[in-house]
């Protein structure tokens, strides 16, 4: 090995000791894609009953779907919008939040601390009789 292969290897693995890091831990925030939805959810099935009372949710569709201590109903994408964890949905701090790094979103899906910075995407919801409808 000369020396101009010596500095070329050294050169590499420095450059990998100090961008791996990086690379890593300033990973790009998730591109929040545009969910284009339009459901309607029967509150008379076992599988929603989940919003059947207050501060329940679900997440179907790429979407949290969830009941205010109020009871009113809320959706929002359920994709954190930092690097994609599925947030949970806290009714007593009325707030969505993300387990992967902490962030906080409030009820119509707007950040309350990072690590995101983009918020999540609301969705539109109307209910009729048992039905829930939820759109974007
Ligand atoms: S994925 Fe990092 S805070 Fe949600």
């Amino acid at each position: 090995m000369d020396r101009a292969d010596f500095l070329r290897l050294v050169g590499a693995g420095v450059g990998v000791a100090v961008l791996g890091p990086c690379l890593q831990g300033c990973r790009k925030q998730q591109d929040a894609p545009h969910l284009n939805v339009d459901f309607t959810l029967d509150l008379t099935q076992s599988g929603n009953q989940a919003l059947t009372a207050n501060g329940g949710y679900l997440v179907t569709q790429g979407v949290i779907v969830a009941r205010t201590l109020d009871g009113n109903y809320i959706a929002v994408a359920a994709a954190c919008t930092h690097q994609g964890v599925t947030v949970q949905y806290q009714a007593s701090s009325h707030r969505f939040h993300c387990n992967g790094h902490g962030a906080n979103f409030s009820e119509s899906g707007v950040v309350q601390n990072g690590p995101a910075t983009t918020d999540l995407q609301r969705m539109n919801t109307s209910l009729e009789g048992q039905a829930l409808r939820v759109w974007s």
